[in-house]
């Protein structure tokens, strides 16, 4: 199996670090317009290997594209990242080219891959390689539910001291300020998390998660990679070894919860055919209000790319 990683920023590179420590493929391609960046960073990922003992192979290429030929899976992390005052939508202008022209060198060389966006803004970006892919909505996904959700299970995890690993939980909608957390379905070793903790406290941690990006890029003065890192890597071992797990993950909604033609966070179940199906729930009118704000946000946002 082989994935290519496209930006070997902090985000792409952390990616292929988590691909190659978890030996989820044998070949990792990472790619960048930098200068040396990518083979740079593969190199010191590969001589890291007998260290933390692990098979897999990585290796750089500056924008050559012959490298990253028939990969299974790729993960599109190049563009800018915000600074603080940023929103994720001011990206736009620049990460929609960028998505653009690096989708069009994927499909060339990779034309049976399934592409994983990264890039912000995350919901736009996705929709951009798919309009310029042209990939059946399986084939064409982006990254941003599963690291929203892990905030929110770490801070839920820091308020009652407990393992971050006994947390499930979902959450809906574009990757912004209007994502939906959903305190019904999250729940402690299946204890419902509103058993433990308050209203009042669980509304601080929702609100704490919705900007959750927002405060580290405050603290750093760039965006986290740590964790977004490691949460691409998570949907393509799902994909490469066909777990089948279930992920919150955008995808091109085609009815599902009322809502046609519009990329989303919602919950799916991840295989090697990609999404192998979206996952409705049973949203009560509060939710259903909620993700109608979010789904109207990230419309609009999918205008201002049409029109750009
Ligand atoms: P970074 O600046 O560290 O890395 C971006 C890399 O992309 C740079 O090395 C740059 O040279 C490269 N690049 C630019 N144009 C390129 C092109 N045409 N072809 C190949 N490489 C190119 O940024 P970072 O922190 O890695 O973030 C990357 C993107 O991911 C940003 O747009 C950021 O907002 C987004 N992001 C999204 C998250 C999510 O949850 N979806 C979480 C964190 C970041
Ligand atoms: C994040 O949520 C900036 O989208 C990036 O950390």
């Amino acid at each position: 199996m082989k994935v290519t990683v496209v930006g070997a920023g902090n985000v792409g590179a952390t990616c292929a670090d988590v691909l190659a420590q978890r030996e989820v493929c044998n070949d990792v391609v990472l790619v960048d317009i930098k200068e040396g960046l990518s083979e740079g960073k593969a190199l010191d990922i590969f001589q890291k290997s007998p260290i933390n003992l692990y098979d897999t192979r990585t290796v750089g290429s500056t924008n050559d594209y012959t490298l990253t030929e028939n990969s299974d899976v790729v993960v599109i992390t190049s563009g800018l990242p915000r600074k603080p005052g940023m929103s994720r939508d001011d990206l736009i202008g620049t990460n929609a080219k960028i998505v653009e022209s690096v989708t069009k060198n994927i499909i060339k060389h990779s034309p049976n891959s399934i592409i994983i966006i990264v890039s912000n803004p995350l919901d736009v970006m996705t929709y951009q390689a798919h309009i310029t892919s042209n990939f059946d909505r399986n084939r064409v996904m982006g990254m941003a539910g599963i690291l929203d959700t892990a905030r929110y299970r770490a801070f839920i995890a820091g308020e009652l001291n407990i393992s971050p690993k006994d947390i499930q939980a979902v959450l809906l909608g574009g990757h912004g300020d209007t994502m939906v957390p959903l305190p019904r379905y999250t729940t402690v070793s299946g204890i419902p998390v509103t058993e433990l903790i308050n209203d009042k406290k669980l509304y601080e941690i929702i609100e704490r998660t919705k900007f959750g990006g927002g405060e580290l890029v405050k603290l750093m003065g760039t965006s986290a990679w740590y964790a977004p890192g490691a949460a691409a890597a998570q949907m393509v071992e799902s994909i490469v070894k066909n777990q089948k797990r279930i992920f919150p993950v955008c995808v091109k909604l085609e009815g599902e919860y009322n809502i046609d033609d519009c990329y989303l966070g919602v919950p799916v179940i991840l295989g090697s055919n990609g999404i192998e199906k979206v996952i409705e729930l049973d949203l009560n009118s509060d939710e259903i209000t909620l993700l109608e704000e979010s789904r109207s946000h990230v419309k609009e946002v999918m205008s201002v790319l049409e029109n750009l």
